[in-house]
């Protein structure tokens, strides 16, 4: 606890505050959009919020999303830095990482240059910026990837699926040997094409085209053994990974597997695995399409999976990958009635919904403290990618983002009620309790009272540092390691 000496421009009084290790009673002061202290009895802010029983957690950070990108299918998201943020900040998150996403062909330069643009534009709350990698070639990683993780853009995305961007081994090698050597983290998307797209040919041909196929072509053994050879070539490599939005309960064994070896391979996952199954995508006519993202929502089994591996620590962030597409020819029914489950955009909305649905089924039905879920929604993040201790805790010195959240609020959740651009959610209906309230970025207080009080463009590229993945000090590595003994 630090004792204050000036004058707060804000100072939030009486609330609950939690952080990834300890819950306690505290005012917070905040000046210049930092916090200056943490006491009981802070003197009167400029403003004061009163957040007697009220929970004041730090803002979320939500590190995968899908922003004003074209997609690997060629496909635009609905939404933009500005409605994406908007929504963001709605459901209690203050920070956002998208990505900006090379196909191949593009220079790396110009891809991150035209969507910092973009970002600076609109963004309503500070954001990093991820790069998606689809096209290694010698100069980009000789000297683009470099120059942007110098940049702060310390984390890139690369795909082992999607005929447009996946990339083969050697060049997975290539590019894990690069973020070894500059400071950066691989996030990979673990999928085997091959499989998805020789199941998805046979069941087209036979006339089985509706949205829950998706998920039969999706098999988990796609996952799994994606999954596998990710790790596989990681800890050839000797650097940590990170398996993003992991779906599949033989997933989640590899990679406790490789934690167990004492592997530094990290692991996300996200609302839809916690909160869908591959139920929910057979619905009449092209209705499923509203459910369907790669990988798929799983049975029962692999749904409980996830929620252990959340729970226990073998998945350390909860991210929404939010991937906006219209239910119509922009996004979901490029082809109308006559779509198939290969034609349409792949992905669902959550941006806004995260927090509060991991909040009320996580939280106050007492699945995870508290703590665990200021973990795995944003000092997990802040670590691994770099933006820890400014963002992703509430101490002195840190950004002031806060989420207040009133944990008695119950809620319907309903497209009307959301600020995105998508017009559906997979949870129309679902029942809540708890909501946040009052969401604080770098001191502006960005949403109260159901009101948005932020400018278009008032949010900040934060410039992220080495990444620290939060196994990486737990865990050795490979003791056997060939680049170790040979070319480091
Ligand atoms: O289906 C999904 N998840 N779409 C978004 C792109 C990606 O692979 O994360
Ligand atoms: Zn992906
Ligand atoms: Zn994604």
């Amino acid at each position: 606890m630090t004792t204050p000496t000036l004058d707060f421009d804000l100072t939030i009084r009486n609330g609950r505050i939690s952080t990834d290790s300890t819950t306690f009673f505290a005012d917070i002061g905040v000046r210049e959009g930092v916090i200056v202290a943490i006491a009981k009895n802070l003197p009167k802010g400029k403003r004061d919020i009163d957040a007697t029983d009220r929970w004041v957690l730090p803002g979320g950070i939500d590190s995968h999303c899908h922003v004003e990108q074209l997609s690997g299918m060629g496909m635009m998201c609905a939404d933009d830095f500005y409605s994406a943020t908007v929504s963001a900040a709605f459901g209690g998150t203050t920070t956002i990482i998208p990505f900006a996403a090379q196909h191949r062909g593009n220079q790396i330069p110009e891809v991150v240059a035209s969507y910092a643009k973009l970002a600076a534009e609109k963004a309503v709350i500070d954001y990093g910026i991820h790069l998606i990698l689809a096209d290694p070639t010698e100069e980009a990683l000789t000297t683009h990837l470099p120059a942007v993780i110098r940049e702060g853009i310390t984390s890139f995305k690369i795909y082992m699926t999607y005929d447009r961007m996946k990339l083969d081994d050697y060049q997975i090698l290539d590019v894990l040997e690069v973020a070894g050597r500059e400071g950066a983290l691989v996030m990979v998307h673990a999928e085997n094409n091959d499989m998805i797209r020789w199941i998805a040919k046979r069941l087209v041909e036979r006339g089985l085209t509706a949205p829950k196929y998706h998920a039969v072509a999706h098999t988990p053994l796609a996952e799994t053994e994606a999954t596998n050879r990710a790790v596989a070539l990681a800890t050839l490599m000797d650097v940590p990974l990170l398996i993003v939005h992991v779906s599949g309960l033989e997933a989640v064994r590899v990679i406790h597997s490789a934690q167990a070896l004492g592997l530094p391979i990290h692991a996300e996952t996200c609302p839809q695995y916690l909160f869908l199954t591959a139920e929910d995508i057979d619905l009449p006519g092209t209705e499923g399409a509203k459910f369907c993202c790669s990988p798929p929502p799983r049975d029962p089994e692999s749904q409980e999976a996830v929620w252990q591996g959340l729970i226990n620590g073998t998945l350390q962030m909860f991210s929404s990958d939010h991937a906006p597409y219209r239910y119509d020819t922009s996004g979901k029914l490029p082809k109308g009635e006559a779509t198939t489950f290969k034609d349409m955009a792949n992905g669902v909305p959550g941006i806004e919904v995260r927090l509060p649905l991991l909040f009320s089924e996580g939280v106050l039905k007492e699945r995870m403290s508290i703590e665990r879920f200021v973990a795995v929604t944003a000092t997990n993040h802040a670590r691994t990618y770099g933006l820890y201790p400014r963002k992703g805790t509430i101490a002195v010195g840190s950004d002031a983002d806060f989420a207040i959240w009133n944990p008695e609020k119950k809620v319907t959740i309903s497209t009307s009620m959301l600020h995105d651009n998508v017009g559906y959610t997979p949870y129309e209906g679902k029942q809540i309790t708890g909501w946040p309230e009052v969401v604080i970025s770098a001191g502006r207080v960005v949403v109260e009272n159901g009101s948005l009080h932020a400018e278009r463009g008032s949010g900040r590229f934060i410039k992220r540092g080495t990444p620290e993945p939060v196994l990486r000090q737990r865990l050795s590595g490979n003791p056997n390691s060939i680049m170790r003994k040979y070319f480091s």
